[in-house]
Order: C-alpha cells, then structure tokens, then sequence
C-alpha cells in the first residue's frame, strides 16, 4: 500500500496500534518491529514517499510521518515485555501481597532461664543488681573474706588479667558492692558471668553464668534462706519439689550449705541426669559472714543475711534435656532456634 496523504497515514497508525495491542509474544513483538520500526520498515519507507510531493506537501506529510513514527517507537520501546513496566502495567508485581516472612530472632536459651529466675525473686522483693566482669582481687576474694594465699582460692581456678585484677570466679563480688552502695534491709539479685580456667568438656566451660542473691536485715535468720530458697524451687521446678540441704563450706558464710533439689525428670527415684541419687545439686549458700560485714561497713552486731549463688547452665542444660554444655556458645542457629 501506498501512503501519501495525512489519511493514509492515519489508517496505518490504527492499524499499528492494533497489531501493537495484540502483541503476546517475543515472536510478535519482534515481527511487529521488523513490520514498521526496521530498516525496511513501513514506518521508514514513509520518506520514499516524499520525492513525489510538492514543498508544501512534503512539509506537512514529513511532520506527520516523523511524528507518527516516533509515537510507534517511543511506545515499542517502553512496552512492558522489555522490562519497562509501569507500575500500574506490571502485573508481576502485586503492591497488595503480604511481604516476605522476616525471621524474627529470639532469646537465648541461657537468657531465658535467667529471666524466669530474676523474675521469681524479684516477685519476692529482690532488686536487680550488676558488678564488672573483670575484679579487683579484693572484691573477688580479699572482701569475701579470702585474704593473699587462702587455701579457698583454690577451689576457683582463676584466670588472672593483672597484678591484681582477675575476671570473677562468681558473682559473689557483686554482693560487697551492693552493700558498700545500699544500706540494709538489702535484697538483690544479681546475674552475670563468670570464668574460670577449666578444661572445655560436655559439662564445663571456661566461662559459664551464675545468679547471686542477698538478703540483709536486722533479725535475718537461716530458716529464711530455707523458706526463700524453697519458695525459688517451686515456682522454677515443680510446686511440690523438695529441697535437701547439706552442710558445706565457703569462706564468705558460717554456716554453708550446699542445697539439692528433688531431682524433677524422675521425682527422686533415681535416674542417670541424678545419678541415681534422687537429687540435683543447685546452690551453695549460707549465712553471710562477719567478717564480709566488717568488710563492707556493715555491723555483724545489728545485721544478719542470707547469700547464695546458682549456675543458670546446669538449670537449663536439666530443664531443656540438652547434654553438651558447648552447645551454648557455639550459636549455632539450628540449636537457637529450638527455643
Ligand atoms: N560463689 C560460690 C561459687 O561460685 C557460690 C556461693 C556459695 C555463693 C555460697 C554464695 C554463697 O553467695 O553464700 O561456688
């Protein structure tokens, strides 16, 4: 067909848009751009055309062919099967969907015990309380009633950062600075972690986590620390654990107890996490000390306390079944995310 008036061109725009709406495919799309847009294309050939009008003509048919072609390639180029789409075009993006799941993280297992046990003392009136991870030798032994060359520092192997500074071997440290700040009555509660020179084994860590609590007041007696500590196991353990406590020995109490609770997996028939015995050991603990007093302002004549100090790993690795302390600090998040 022959195009040489504004009509003709108007019937080949329609007839463009039309096979350029039908477009379903790589094929057509490029079947219509050989068509009118290619080197031979209708849409280029329009200038053949002009040799055959006058000025006038060519003036205004030029125009309109130029635009027309324009038009075409302007809409070819921007069609949305060669990745141009509008937004409101693409329909391989739908703005109503619900967004891609965000893997939310969740509390350490450790972190979780730790909770639920500074929750049941704070429950019974304990404030929280924190002290540094790296000690004076003094907070750590000398105030706990620990002097240079006591026999007692033995039972801690202690790793020593300085002359005089070491990273805690417990938590106990905490308590003196509790109450060099605080005047009795005093109950705190206070978690952290400690480290210790241990060889790494399924069942201890170079640094592992303990909680220490306190209780100072005038008339404070040791069968507060058996009630306090029995009300802890019921509420963390089961509400009809028994506890059993044994005398023991810490330099910071007079008397020391070490206390065990009725073992929860076989209610104190024996079994292998008990060692047969019926019992899981949980805390040392005692009366606190005169001279942890005397160390700390405190007046042994008018005052007396409870302190005690936990593990959380052994409570977590007994409560979730889990038989490889290491299982804690590796992060694996396949262990993490069963909690
Ligand atoms: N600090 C002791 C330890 O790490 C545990 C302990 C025993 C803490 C008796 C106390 C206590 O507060 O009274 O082995």
């Amino acid at each position: 067909m022959e195009y040489t008036t504004i009509e003709s061109l108007e019937a080949l725009r329609n007839a463009a848009d039309a096979e350029f709406a039908a477009i379903a495919s790589e094929q057509d799309a490029e079947g219509f751009r050989l068509k009118y847009l290619g080197k031979k294309g209708i849409l280029r050939d329009l200038v053949k055309s002009l040799g055959s009008m006058s000025p006038e003509e060519r003036k205004t048919f030029g125009a309109a062919a130029n635009s027309l072609r324009q038009g075409v390639e302007e809409r070819f180029a921007a069609a949305p099967w060669r990745g141009n789409a509008s937004a409101e075009e693409d329909l391989g993006f739908d703005p109503t969907l619900p967004g891609y799941p965000f893997p939310a993280g969740s509390l350490h297992p450790l972190s979780k015990i730790r909770n639920q046990i500074v929750e049941i003392f704070a429950g019974m009136g304990f404030s929280v309380a924190y002290g540094p991870d790296a000690e004076s030798d003094y907070y750590n032994f000398q105030a706990l009633n620990m002097p240079p060359l006591h026999p007692a520092r033995d039972m801690q192997d202690t790793f020593y950062i300085g002359q005089n500074a070491v990273l805690r071997t417990h938590t106990s440290p905490v308590q003196i600075r509790v109450m060099e700040a605080q005047k009795p009555p005093i109950r705190a509660i206070m978690p952290g972690r400690v480290y210790r020179n241990e060889e790494i084994s399924a069942r201890s860590y170079c640094m592992f986590h303990q909680v220490e609590g306190l209780y100072v007041d005038e008339n404070v007696s040791f069968s507060d620390l058996k009630g306090t500590l029995l009300a802890f196991s019921r509420q963390f353990f089961d509400e009809n654990t028994k506890i059993k406590i044994r005398p023991s020995f810490f330099p910071f109490t007079e008397p020391s107890v070490e206390v065990d609770v009725e073992c929860f997996l076989c209610k104190g028939n024996g079994c292998s996490i008990c060692k047969q015995s019926g019992w899981l050991e949980i805390l040392g603990a005692g009366m606190v000390h005169p001279n942890v007093f005397r160390a700390c302002g405190v007046d042994p004549e008018k005052y007396t306390g409870f302190a005690f100090g936990m593990g959380i790993e052994r409570s977590a690795l007994l409560k979730y079944g889990i038989d490889d302390i290491r299982l804690f600090y590796e992060n694996d998040v396949r262990f993490l995310r069963q909690f």
